[in-house]
């Protein structure tokens, strides 16, 4: 019997969180070791999805299910294949609702898995327009960075819009990605960003802040000035706060990071709960400070090189 698998990854925002949703540039890094498969089998009758959230008929997916619906069925439609039976299995290993792009994963694996499964070809361009079925229904009307960095090889340099541009890093870091265990909100979050930019005009000034310190964040990345990156991470988490997308336990990870020696601290996607990341000059570095902040009651860690791994120069 016929079958195919498709598969994505997570990823972390580095620098333009909120920022990139009003044009300014954002960096952003595939976590390519935090995975998710999507398997499509052949079957006799019926079209079935199986994953942590639901199983059973793609018909009687919940409404907190709508999205991944939609975009199968558009898949469906699109392909000519409307009455294909088949079962479908989502395993991830992203957390959701952390800002890891758990939801833009499982549409670019879904739509990839779909294509090997029918043996048609996929372009880039055709992926991330498929998977943007399923996050506008999700996320409103988000800036598709997730998408961009879940399908992505390499770190991106990312302005809504415009072609993902692939850019190096070379640095000799680590960063540890800490899962607070709080669910991030980013719609709240984005909703709030707006509020605040109607009424505040300090909140232009913020954003065109988080611009200007994604552009500076790209040449330390380049030239490999690990320090300097770590002071951009800490202006972003300031202005992130007054914001008002932070959280008081990632304000307090983020201060317990510096002191145990952290180059930098900042929140990482939507905030309001979620994933900090902490940049380190050393993996032994890396451990203790996940090691403290697991102990204070980060749920999970991930220790992720800055210059290996995604890219060699
Ligand atoms: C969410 O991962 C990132 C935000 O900038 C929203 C978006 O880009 O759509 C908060």
């Amino acid at each position: 019997r016929k079958s195919a698998t498709g598969q994505s990854h997570a990823k972390i925002i580095f620098f333009g969180e909120h920022s990139v949703v009003y044009g300014q540039p954002a960096i952003c890094l595939p976590i390519s070791k935090i995975k998710t498969i999507v398997s499509i089998k052949g079957a006799d009758t019926g079209q079935h999805v199986a994953s942590k959230y639901f199983t059973g008929a793609l018909s009687e997916m919940p409404d907190s299910q709508t999205g991944i619906q939609l975009l199968i069925n558009t898949i469906l439609v699109e392909l000519h294949q409307e009455k294909t039976p088949f079962t479908l299995q989502v395993t991830s290993e992203i957390p959701a609702e952390r800002g890891m792009g758990s939801s833009a994963a499982t549409a670019i694996a879904i739509v990839r898995a779909f294509f090997h499964f029918f043996h048609q070809s996929l372009s880039h361009a055709e992926l991330l327009r498929l998977a943007d079925v399923s996050e506008q229904y999700i996320h409103g009307n988000p800036s598709g960075l997730d998408a961009a960095t879940v399908s992505s090889k390499t770190p991106i340099w990312f302005v809504k819009g415009r072609r993902p541009q692939a850019i190096p890093i070379k640095q000799n870091a680590f960063l540890v990605i800490v899962d607070t265990g709080i669910m991030g909100q980013t719609g709240l979050a984005v909703q709030h960003v707006k509020s605040k930019l109607a009424g505040d005009h300090h909140a232009e000034e913020d954003i065109e802040m988080l611009g200007k310190i994604a552009k500076q964040a790209r040449s330390c990345l380049a030239n490999g000035d690990s320090q300097k990156l770590g002071f951009l991470m800490n202006d972003s988490q300031t202005i992130l706060s007054k914001l008002g997308v932070s959280h008081p336990i990632l304000d307090q990870f983020a201060t317990l990071a510096l002191k145990n020696g952290a180059l930098g601290a900042k929140l990482t996607g939507g905030g309001m709960g979620g994933c900090l990341i902490t940049l380190t000059s050393s993996k032994p570095s890396a451990k203790q400070i996940a090691t403290i902040l697991e102990q204070h009651g980060a749920i999970h860690t991930w220790i992720e090189p800055l210059a290996t791994g995604y890219h060699k120069g």
